[in-house]
C-alpha cells in the first residue's frame, strides 16, 4: 500500500512539474519562470527575442504574427542608416582618406558599408529602375580599390563568370559540370552599355539561379567590384580603366586622370528626381 501511494505521488509530482513545461497561456509564463527577469521586454535590434518567442504565439491568440517571425532579428527600420555608417557620394579620392577617418589625427572613421540604404524591391521592374536611377560609381577608380576586388571578385563573382568576367567560370567549365545556367558573359557589349545599377542590383538580389551579395559585400566593395568588372570589360577591349584614364566609359571617373571614353554614356537624366547613388 505504502509502495502505491509512494508512486502515485511520485507520478503526480512528474506531471507537475512537466505542467510547468507548458505553452504560454494567458495567465501562464510558460517555458521559462519569470522571463521576463531575465529577458528584457524591449525590442532588441538586430537580436533573437526570448521575451517574445515564449510569449506571442499566431495560432493560439490570434496575433498577426507567428512566434517564428517574432523571434526573428528585428533588421533596421527601413531608410535609416545606423550611427558610424554613412552612405555618401565622393568625387575624389581624399573623401576616401576622411571616410576611413585618416585624414586628421583625431579623426574618427565613418566606415561606408553595407548598411547604405538600398530603396529598390526584388522585381524585374525595380531591376530596370535601379538601372535607369542609379548612374555614377560614388567611388573613383583607383589602383587601390581594383586591387582590392580582385580578390572579392575572383572568389564571389569569378567562380561563375570566369576570371576574365566571360561567363567561363571553373562551376561551368570543370568537366561534368552540374551548374544549371550560364553566368552571364560580363564583358559582352550588352553588359558593357549596362548601367551601373543593373550590376549594383544583380549583386543586391541576384537572378534566378544567381543568388545575391548583398551579405557578402559591403556597400564600397560592391562600388569596387563594379570597377574591376569595368575593367574586366576595357581588358577585354584593349581600352584603359585605370586610375589614369578612363577610355572605356564617361561615367566612371578616375582618381588621377581624365574619363575620356565613348563607350558607355550616361542615360538622359530620368523625369523624377533619382535617389543619390548609393541609396
Ligand atoms: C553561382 C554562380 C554565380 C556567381 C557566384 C555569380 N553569378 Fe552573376 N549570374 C549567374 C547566372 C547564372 C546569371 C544569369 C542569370 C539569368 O539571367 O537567369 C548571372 C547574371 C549576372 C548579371 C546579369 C544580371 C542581369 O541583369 O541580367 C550580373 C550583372 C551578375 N551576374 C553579376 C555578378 C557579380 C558582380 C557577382 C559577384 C558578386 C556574381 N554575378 C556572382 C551566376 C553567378
Amino acid at each position: 500500500m505504502k509502495y502505491a501511494i509512494g508512486a502515485i505521488l511520485g507520478v503526480a509530482v512528474f506531471a507537475w512539474l512537466f505542467s510547468l513545461c507548458s505553452p504560454a497561456g494567458k495567465n501562464k509564463t510558460g517555458h521559462e519562470y519569470m522571463p521576463d527577469m531575465y529577458h528584457p521586454v524591449s525590442y532588441e535590434a538586430n537580436q533573437y527575442s526570448a521575451y517574445h518567442w515564449n510569449h506571442w504565439d499566431g495560432s493560439d491568440d490570434g496575433q498577426a504574427y507567428s512566434k517564428a517571425q517574432l523571434s526573428q532579428p528585428r533588421g533596421k527600420v527601413n531608410g535609416t542608416i545606423p550611427r558610424g555608417y554613412t552612405a555618401v557620394y565622393y568625387t575624389d579620392a581624399s573623401a576616401l582618406d576622411m571616410v576611413r577617418g585618416k585624414n586628421a589625427s583625431n579623426a574618427i572613421a565613418a566606415p561606408v558599408n553595407g548598411e547604405a540604404p538600398f530603396y529598390y524591391v526584388n522585381t524585374e521592374d525595380d531591376r530596370l529602375r535601379c538601372e535607369k536611377e542609379m548612374v555614377n560609381n560614388p567611388f573613383p577608380i583607383t589602383k587601390e580599390g581594383l586591387d582590392r576586388a580582385k580578390p572579392l571578385y575572383d572568389v564571389y563573382c569569378g567562380v561563375c563568370h570566369g576570371a576574365k568576367g566571360d561567363g567561363q567560370g571553373v562551376l561551368v567549365t570543370v568537366p561534368d559540370a552540374k551548374y544549371p545556367a550560364a553566368p552571364k558573359n560580363l564583358i559582352g557589349d550588352d553588359m558593357i552599355a549596362a548601367g551601373n545599377g543593373r550590376y549594383y542590383f544583380a549583386m543586391m538580389y541576384g537572378k534566378n539561379v544567381m543568388g545575391g551579395y548583398s551579405d557578402k559585400l559591403s556597400f564600397e566593395e560592391r562600388w569596387q567590384v563594379l570597377h574591376y568588372i569595368r575593367s574586366l570589360q576595357a581588358k577585354a577591349k584593349n581600352l584603359e580603366y585605370s586610375e589614369k584614364s578612363n577610355t572605356l566609359s564617361n561615367i566612371e571617373k578616375p582618381a588621377k586622370g581624365a574619363a575620356s571614353g565613348p563607350g558607355r554614356t550616361a542615360p538622359a537624366a530620368p523625369a523624377a528626381p533619382a535617389p543619390a547613388p548609393g541609396k
